[in-house]
């Protein structure tokens, strides 16, 4: 059982963060991190659970940060909701938290802003930089399509890329990520084994609201009635789940059509159904091993997302 934390140590500067965690692991402590984009709420909490549960003595580390190249321009990076006095009252009453690493900016940012060229899929980021700004990315070819990818083209690139920095910044032992974004959370342990960062990666289940709907940061943006709607989502997985265990219909296209007639019905706009392999996101055509169900779908302007575990493990 690791010592109580007390309040954590707030680090806004890159070297700051890096020198303490390196004086921490001289300590003999174990690095855990915790990525977020704040705006805390119980799903990100169990993140810090997981983490506070790491063996031995341990140091954690929190990292708030709204990253600008995962989010295209027509995308919400300037209404992302946020409250970091709350997130602090929030890390500081687990009493787990060591540290919160809370950059200004991440990204070197050099010369005239020079926009997208034509075509061209770009973040926030790139849209804001000049020529000599940031120009290094990383990227998980396969797993960064489908899925999530397919609506945003640029979305995994900036996650691997800034969760990379985090990494280089913070040098854990130990990363924690949601299941929730389940494909986040593969990609970045297919990057972390593809590239040998040292870093072992916990995937921590996902935590929902007493109605069933996902716990995430955008929620607050659903009126009463869009959220009323997007418990369809959970209500069509339930339907998928009970139709392929009784192996009623185990073909893939007839328990997404159902899905998607569940959620068309309730007034959602439906960006994917996908039912999937589990490590290698390669999409199944009869569920005849364990898989995962993935489902997006639009309720008013916010995009809910959600994924069902391995309905033949669940019988
Ligand atoms: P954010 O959406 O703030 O989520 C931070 C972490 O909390 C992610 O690992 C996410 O999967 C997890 N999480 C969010 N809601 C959850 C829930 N209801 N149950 C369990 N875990 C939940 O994901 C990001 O930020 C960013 O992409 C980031 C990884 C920080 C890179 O910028």
């Amino acid at each position: 059982m690791a010592a109580a934390a007390g309040e954590p140590e707030v680090i806004r500067d890159k070297a700051a963060m890096r020198a303490w965690s390196r004086r921490r692991r001289a300590e003999g402590r174990t690095v855990v991190l915790v990525p977020t984009m704040g705006f805390l709420h119980e799903g990100h909490l169990s993140l810090v659970s997981e983490a506070a549960a790491t063996a031995g003595p341990i140091a954690v580390v929190v990292s708030i940060y709204v990253n600008p190249s995962q989010f295209a321009p027509t995308e919400d990076l300037a209404t992302y909701p946020s409250d970091l006095a709350g997130d602090l009252r929030k890390l500081a009453s687990t009493g787990a938290v060591h540290a919160v690493f809370n950059p200004p900016d991440l990204y070197v940012r050099g010369g005239t802003a020079v926009g997208a060229s034509a075509g061209a899929a770009v973040s926030c980021l790139e849209a804001a930089v000049g020529g000599d700004g940031h120009e290094t990315w990383i990227r998980v070819e396969r797993l960064e399509k489908g899925l999530c990818g397919s609506s945003r083209p640029v979305f995994f690139r900036g996650v691997a890329t800034v969760v990379a920095k985090l990494f280089n910044i913070v040098e854990p032992d130990v990363a924690v990520f949601g299941k929730k974004d389940y494909q986040q959370w593969r990609l970045i342990c297919r990057m972390v084994r593809d590239l040998d960062f040292a870093i072992e990666i916990i995937g921590s289940e996902i935590v929902r609201e007493a109605d069933g709907l996902a716990m995430s940061s955008r929620n607050v943006h659903l009126s009463r009635e869009e959220r009323e709607k997007a418990l369809s989502i959970n209500r069509s997985l339930a339907n998928a789940r009970t139709a392929a265990l009784n192996h009623s219909n185990s073909a893939s296209e007839h328990i997404k059509k159902q899905i998607v007639q569940t959620l068309t019905e309730a007034g959602g706009q439906v960006d994917y159904v996908e039912i999937v392999e589990q490590e290698s996101l390669v999409p199944v055509e009869t569920i005849d091993r364990p898989v995962t169900i993935c489902v997006a779908a639009f309720f008013g302007k916010i995009l809910a997302v959600l994924v069902g575990d391995s309905p033949l493990e669940d019988g």
